[in-house]
């Protein structure tokens, strides 16, 4: 999977300006991007904390898609679209354990590698072939005990799309095979998805407008975001360790005073915090001009964990907040008769100051809806 060239510059050689108004508020070009993007990208399913033994499963519903993941007999976890093969009725809901998954409707009973097991008084209909149905099982990785799922079954697999990521995300958070999701707090933002994931992938516009993340956190001028395969990087050095608002051992491993993030195209982000503190973001477009935005905080097995608890709430009072004012205004503005869009800020150089990795994200955009 060779990488996307990421061009500065438009087609007269000028600077790269900001995408057209209307693919943010256009909604076929949004029905668009729901069938050529989220329905061929890898999307996040759920955590494997959740299916501990076979049988355990946990239904979702991904951009209109119902769909359920399950561990099966031999301990791997798959997906299915939760949809029976005989006349469409919903198979699971919530979450639980099965040994069979047996459809509500007239109890057909299927097997957790998805083969239909029995349907009741079938064997009297002529030419019934029962080891010919099976359920539509759906692309699953497990990356780091995150559950990913991809419907294009021609996908590359995650570690071409995201080269090195999975162990590089292992090296910042040396425990995360222990840890489990503690809480999971949603945002609503009244913007196109694209606002807010390019408003996350820069941070041009954090010295102004996150003060404590930008004094608290990062060393400003140590910050850059770089593509990687389809990953953004976020590297900074931290600063200030001393005011932190929870102690940080900085002997207790080799990342324990970083700061770093993983953005994953197009709508993940796995973020660590000093002292290893993973936690993630999760866009879901709810529709053209709305997404809701998840934040996961994540502790050994998922306890009660008053650094966490704290931190999630000083995120949500100051860059959730911080960001919402900004994204909402923009989808405002995008609507508006007077905006033309200007060029983007690049810094041969890179770093905080500079908007190259919103060409970045552009480039995957016009490559994933040019693709057919
Ligand atoms: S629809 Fe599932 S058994 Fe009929
Ligand atoms: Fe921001």
């Amino acid at each position: 999977m060779a990488d996307v060239a990421v061009s500065v510059r438009d087609e007269a050689g000028g600077p790269l300006h900001a995408l057209a108004a209307r693919f943010y508020t256009d909604a076929e070009v949004y029905r668009q991007e729901i069938e050529r993007i989220f329905y061929r990208t890898w999307q996040y399913a759920g955590h494997v904390s959740a299916l501990a033994k076979p049988g355990d499963y946990v239904a979702f519903e991904l951009l209109g898609q119902r769909l359920f993941s399950i561990r099966d007999r031999e301990g791997q976890v798959r997906t299915f679209y939760n949809v029976c093969q005989h006349r469409a009725h919903g198979l699971v809901e919530g979450s639980g354990n099965r040994p069979f998954i047996t459809c509500p409707y007239h109890a057909w009973s299927y097997g957790l590698d998805g083969k239909l097991r029995a349907a009741p008084a079938s064997e009297k209909t002529p030419g019934f072939d029962k080891d010919a149905i099976c359920l539509t099982e759906v692309r699953t990785e497990v990356f780091a005990g995150f559950i990913f799922v991809n419907l294009d079954d021609d996908a590359a697999p995650m570690a071409e799309w995201f080269p090195g990521a999975e162990a590089e995300l292992r090296a910042f958070v040396p425990h995360i095979d222990e840890l489990a999701p503690a809480s999971w707090v949603s945002v609503n933002e009244a913007c196109n998805w694209k606002v807010t994931v390019e408003n996350y992938s820069e941070c041009y516009h954090c010295k102004i407008n996150h003060p404590t993340f930008a004094s608290g956190v990062i060393e400003p001028e140590t910050y850059n975001v770089a593509p990687k395969g389809y990953c953004l990087r976020h590297t900074t050095r931290s600063a200030n360790l001393d005011r932190m608002t929870y102690p940080v051992d900085l002997d207790a491993n080799e990342h324990a005073g970083d700061y770093s993030s993983w953005f994953l195209w197009p709508a993940f982000s796995f973020q660590v915090y000093p002292g290893n503190v993973l936690n993630t973001y999760l866009w879901r477009p709810d529709d053209v001009a709305n997404t809701t935005v998840w934040r996961g905080w994540f502790s050994a097995g998922g306890s009660d964990d008053d650094v966490l608890t704290r931190l999630a709430q000083q995120d949500l009072e100051t860059t959730v907040a911080e960001d919402i004012r900004l994204v909402e205004s923009v989808q405002q503005g995008l609507a508006s008769r007077g905006y033309r869009p200007g060029p983007l800020v690049i810094d041969p150089e890179q770093g905080l100051n500079s908007e190259h990795s919103i060409a970045a994200l552009y480039a995957w955009y016009r490559e994933a809806m040019q693709g057919g």
